[in-house]
């Protein structure tokens, strides 16, 4: 069965890794997922965004997952990343996800911190787990185009009261990354990373972490980061891979051919990222 992410995430905090979580858009790119965790024997979390739901329906991303959770014997989180709305959050819940992220950051203070805290208690009522973000990450996510001058890092104090009044299992934060790749130097504020936590003890969130490099990744995990999510480095070499089919062949129309390069290459990636987080062999 899916579980949700507190004991993976609580586990990898305990002990100084991220769990890997990737984005994924249809049955490919999960089963290239889940079959790398498995090989890594590392507990893993597939997310969609809500651009995806629509795309592909929560029901059906639901029950793939569902299936792959009793394939393999390893810890598989179905997690809603950057839930929009309320409603898509108990759509996400009933159709069977066990991990959900509501992104109330656009919104004041005040009103992400109740938007929030309704959610953590209809969630919580069912045993799924909430993440949710404070200060805002920079770049494409879907819809959502976030220009780099309304970003704003998270401010360590006020990640204290969130915590506090919202009651979620993981937070968020913003210290430089930002969706997408980047155009120039990563720079990442790693002094705000440590005081955040050394002031807050739930599990630490970095999103887009896709672009960023190893040693910048690996420093993040050192200072307390515990969930790590990629969707980007996913996205392009599927395409790519699927690309190259046809230009080797452009009369190619066998799905199963073309999709399996597509299939293939995701997986080598997120080999490379359990590895790079330390979650190789902690299912
Ligand atoms: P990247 O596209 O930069 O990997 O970001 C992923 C992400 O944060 C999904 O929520
Ligand atoms: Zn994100
Ligand atoms: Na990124």
């Amino acid at each position: 069965a899916l579980v949700n992410t507190n004991k993976m995430l609580n586990q990898a905090k305990i002990n100084g890794y991220a769990v890997g979580a990737f984005n994924i858009h249809n049955l490919e790119t999960l089963k290239a997922v889940v079959k790398s965790a498995s090989e890594m024997n590392s507990p893993v979390i597939l997310q969609t965004t809500p651009g995806t739901i629509k795309h592909a329906g929560e029901d059906y991303i639901a029950s793939i997952a569902r299936t792959a959770s009793e394939k393999y014997n390893i810890p598989i989180a179905l997690h809603l990343d950057h839930g929009n709305s309320f409603e898509l959050v108990v759509k996400c819940i009933r159709a069977g996800y066990t991990s959900v992220m509501i992104d109330a950051s656009m919104l004041d203070y005040e009103k992400n911190v109740d938007t929030t805290r309704k959610v953590v208690e209809i969630a919580h009522a069912v045993g799924v787990s909430v993440e949710a973000e404070l200060g805002s990450i920079a770049g494409v996510e879907d819809d959502l185009y976030l220009n780099d001058d309304k970003k704003s890092y998270t401010d360590p104090d006020t990640a204290v009261d969130f915590v506090k009044r919202t009651g979620i299992d993981s937070l968020a934060i913003a210290i430089g990354t930002a969706h997408g790749l980047y155009k120039g130097e990563v720079r990442l504020d790693f002094e705000r990373l440590k005081e955040i936590r050394r002031l807050i003890d739930i599990p630490l969130v970095l999103h887009g972490a896709s672009g960023v490099p190893d040693d910048l990744v690996k420093k993040a995990i050192n200072l307390g980061i515990n969930k790590i999510n990629i969707a980007t480095e996913l996205k392009i070499p599927f395409a790519n891979s699927i690309k190259e089919v046809f230009k080797q062949n452009p009369d190619e129309s066998d799905p199963r051919k073309y999709l399996l390069n597509g299939e293939k290459s995701v997986e080598e990636v997120v080999k490379e990222k359990i590895k790079l987080f330390g979650c190789y062999d902690r299912a």
